[in-house]
């Protein structure tokens, strides 16, 4: 055992498995049964029990009060107990053939596990660990996409500095009349996207936009969110082009109702949303799984996704997912935008970092001027957006040489400004 490991595991070193059952029900036997090869000593902690809100993506654990999340609910329970543990396993329900907001929801409020510093980690840019490596594993019900939920484990897994324990179905495949296993909704729902997606190009002269309705899928408040920030900027390209538009909030709950309404009478929709742990944030999975599978009349569907890194690679499990949603909710596809870097919208005052703001919002008002002319996201200025895959290693070196301190020093002057008097990487939970 590792030195600072000493306070995890039991007596005897072995590791400490911590399991969050977000099924509604005691399924403690299946999952201890499950588990049986791979762990010795396992919690099963029941969370559809617990009161648990949605990560509203505030910062506070980062800038305010480091480690601790400022919503004061059940879920302060459950981060005592993964700075215990070594492995962590969710149970969940699927949708979409991905787990169903309440699996994503324990994992969105995971953020204070981290913390705001950054470093390049096995090549690509992470968020500094706040305690040790976690390893992660899910274990899914129903009707998931195995291979994406692999991939979701996996990234999580190593923006955690651990590694994937897995993925496990707990129902046994489903097979159809003649004896095959019957394909996942998110297979065919994939196939289906794909094929929305070449046959778009075809109808999109005569399907150009004349008004569009847009929902921000941030949980963060609207005036704080840089979702928002990007939404005004693309709609001041709509605008330009005479294109009318009306815009949810999905952070405010009493517009769900008419954001509901907007969806299904509507025939084009964008969908802005953030990247929250490599996926969807668990409210706006939430908001989605409110909506019927019909609708009164055809839509195509298109996305403005973005995420805090800069790399395009950090988006792509989630645009991935992305593309199978609009068959799922009887639309069309219209292809997603992806770009990263927007963590900065809202937060510097510094004026060389507002330029580099400036001209990012810039590119989105040129975009919503190219989604006017098209219609969609499968433009090759569409595809360029989203700049470079990876940092080139002269980027790499730069960072570790000498930006990599300046960030440092204006996270932690931010920190100040918020009225934090802890360090940005304290551990209020021990260790
Ligand atoms: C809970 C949470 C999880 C996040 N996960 C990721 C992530 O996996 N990758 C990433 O690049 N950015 C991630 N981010 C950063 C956000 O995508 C980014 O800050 C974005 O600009 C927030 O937009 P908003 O202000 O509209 O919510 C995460 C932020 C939060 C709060």
């Amino acid at each position: 055992m590792k030195k600072g490991d000493s306070h995890r595991g039991n007596d005897n070193g072995e590791k400490m498995t911590l399991v969050l059952n977000t099924l509604e029900g005691d399924y403690s036997e299946q999952i201890k049964e499950l588990l049986a090869k791979k762990n010795s000593e396992v919690e099963i902690v029941n969370t559809a029990e617990m009161k648990i809100a949605h990560c509203v993506g505030c910062n506070m654990c980062w800038l305010k009060t480091p480690g601790v999340c400022a919503i004061k609910d059940d879920y302060e329970i459950i981060l005592k107990k993964i700075v215990k543990a070594d492995n962590l396993w969710v149970v969940a329900d699927t949708k979409f053939g991905f787990v169903d907001y309440r699996g994503k929801q324990v994992l969105d409020r995971i953020v204070p596990m981290l913390n705001m510093y950054i470093e390049i980690r096995d090549g690509w840019e992470r968020h500094q660990l706040r305690y040790h490596p976690l390893n992660f594993g899910v274990i899914y019900k129903g009707n998931g996409n195995k291979e994406l939920l692999e991939e979701w484990s996996m990234r999580v897994a190593r923006n955690m500095a651990g590694k994937s324990l897995g993925v496990i179905a707990m129902d046994a495949p489903q097979t159809n009349a003649n004896g095959n296993v019957a394909e996942t909704a998110m297979g065919t729902a994939t196939e289906t996207a794909a094929g929305a997606a070449m046959g778009i190009a075809a109808e999109t002269a005569a399907a150009l936009p004349e008004h569009i309705v847009i929902l921000s899928g941030s949980p963060r408040v609207k005036k704080n969110s840089n979702t928002n920030k990007i939404i005004q900027a693309f709609t001041e390209g709509l605008e330009a082009a005479g294109i009318t538009h009306k815009l949810y909030s999905l952070s405010n709950r009493t517009e769900w109702d008419e954001a509901r309404e907007a969806f299904l009478t509507n025939d084009n929709i964008i969908i802005a949303l953030p990247l929250f742990v490599e996926c969807l944030p668990s409210l706006l999975l939430e908001f989605l799984s409110t909506l019927p599978t019909k609708r009164p009349q055809p839509a195509k569907l298109s996305f403005i996704l973005h995420g805090g890194f800069d790399e395009g690679h950090q988006l792509r499990l989630c645009e991935k997912f992305l593309q199978t949603l609009p068959a799922q909710l009887g639309c069309t596809f219209g292809g997603t935008l992806v770009r990263g870097g927007s963590f900065m919208l809202r937060m510097w005052d510094n004026s060389y970092i507002r330029k580099m703001t400036d001209k990012m919002l810039a590119a989105y008002t040129e975009m919503g001027k190219s989604f006017s002319l098209n219609g969609n996201f499968f433009t090759p200025e569409a595809k360029k957006f989203t700049g470079y895959e990876k940092n080139p290693k002269i980027g790499v070196l730069l960072f570790n040489l000498i930006f990599k301190r300046i960030v440092k020093k204006n996270f932690n002057r931010m920190a100040q400004e918020w009225g934090c008097t802890r360090p940005l990487d304290d551990k209020p939970y021990g260790e």
